[in-house]
């Protein structure tokens, strides 16, 4: 399985190898924009779709099927860690996330209980080895997990946050309870990540969509330590590790230290600026604003070719959005980014 899996576009771009063309998939990309997933969903709520292994599968492959994309993720959640960690979830219709029980209290979060991935979360593994079989090689699959930081602000807030007052509260105010939080978070991650190599990931994506609520002070301490640790941990020859630290962009340079193959970027860093931070040390995932698909498709195409030429020079390059495909973008408008990014490399 390793030599297939060395073979693959995005796999060698992520090691920096040399490829023929850049490859492309896109955060989200099953997902509402896609009539296909929609008619799936009106039968399912979305925690039935990624808890069956069958429709978790069949709405892997959509992407693959319909745009040709480099690389398949994992339909799940980064939000199932902590459901299984004995947290109630529900997913709100046009709201999102919610947790009713937040964590508020020290008794808490002593009492969150360390979980094994490989039965709690046996559901994601089933899936996993389901789109294996089902992908059989044509593209390599990209498992993934939140990072400790974002993990615990979802967990303390209980859903999306203006100020982000509860996590900030402890941050600033009870650094070492936060740090008593975050350790077990990672303790979980780094067993969920083994576990979905083990089942077969061949890539796994690290999402700190959060970081860029922190302060750069708080980063090094609340959030780069713990994804430094699980990077370093779940480490198997042959499969990189992408670092995807949203709104983290001003300090660029350091998250080079994070010991991640690959470094996701968001749209809000120019790609020659990028390079420049970088240089060879690590490959690039990214960038384009996923407003940008909003564009008519020719439009598209030069924002395409103009992110590629940015992206000259770095030791790997993987395109991707700068965050995850919008729900209201036409189909067409993102077959034309993806189709743009392999005729245009
Ligand atoms: O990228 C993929 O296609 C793989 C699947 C995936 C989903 N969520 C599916 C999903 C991945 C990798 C995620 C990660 C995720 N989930 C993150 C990190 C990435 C990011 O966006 O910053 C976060 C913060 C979450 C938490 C989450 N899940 C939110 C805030 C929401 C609501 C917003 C929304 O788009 O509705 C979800 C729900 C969710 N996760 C959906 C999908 C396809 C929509 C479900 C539906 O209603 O059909």
């Amino acid at each position: 399985m390793m030599d297939e899996n060395t073979n693959h576009l995005f796999i060698k771009a992520c090691f920096g190898q040399p490829v023929e063309r850049t490859p492309v998939w896109m955060m989200r990309q099953a997902g509402r924009y896609l009539p296909e997933y929609r008619q799936i969903r009106q039968k399912y709520n979305f925690t039935g779709m990624y808890k069956t292994p069958d429709v978790a599968t069949e709405v892997t492959l959509q992407p693959v099927d319909i745009l040709g994309v480099d690389a398949a993720i994992l339909f799940s959640d980064i939000l199932v860690v902590p459901e299984a960690m004995g947290m109630e979830l529900h997913f709100i219709e046009e709201k999102g996330p919610q947790f009713p029980d937040p964590l508020r209290s020290e008794k808490q979060i002593r009492q969150l209980p360390a979980i094994h991935a490989e039965s709690e979360l046996g559901y994601v593994m089933q899936a996993i080895r389901n789109i294996r079989q089902e992908l059989n090689n044509r593209v390599p699959l990209i498992g993934f997990s939140g990072a400790p930081w974002t993990l615990a602000t979802y967990m303390i807030e209980g859903s999306g946050s203006r100020n982000y007052k509860y996590i900030k509260t402890l941050r600033f105010g009870n650094p070492a309870l936060l740090h008593e939080l975050l350790e077990k978070v990672t303790v979980t991650v780094i067993d969920y990540c083994k576990a979905q190599i083990e089942n077969g990931v061949q890539a796994v994506q690290l999402f700190d969509s959060w970081a860029g609520m922190l302060d750069e002070e708080g980063f090094y301490e609340f959030a780069l330590p713990y994804a430094q640790r699980i990077i370093k941990e779940i480490r198997k020859p042959g499969v990189p590790v992408i670092y995807f630290a949203k709104g983290a962009m001003a300090w660029l340079d350091k998250l080079s230290l994070s010991g991640a193959d690959v470094l996701g970027l968001d749209w809000t860093i120019d790609p020659v600026r990028a390079v420049e931070l970088i240089k060879n040390k690590t490959a690039l995932q990214g960038n384009l604003d996923p407003t940008a698909l909003y564009a008519p498709p020719a439009e598209i195409r030069a924002h395409v070719k103009k992110m590629l030429k940015g992206f000259n020079g770095a030791a790997g390059h993987v395109a991707n959005l700068g965050h995850g495909i919008l729900p209201d973008i036409p189909v067409d408008h993102a077959r034309a980014f993806i189709d743009a990014v392999k005729e245009e490399s």
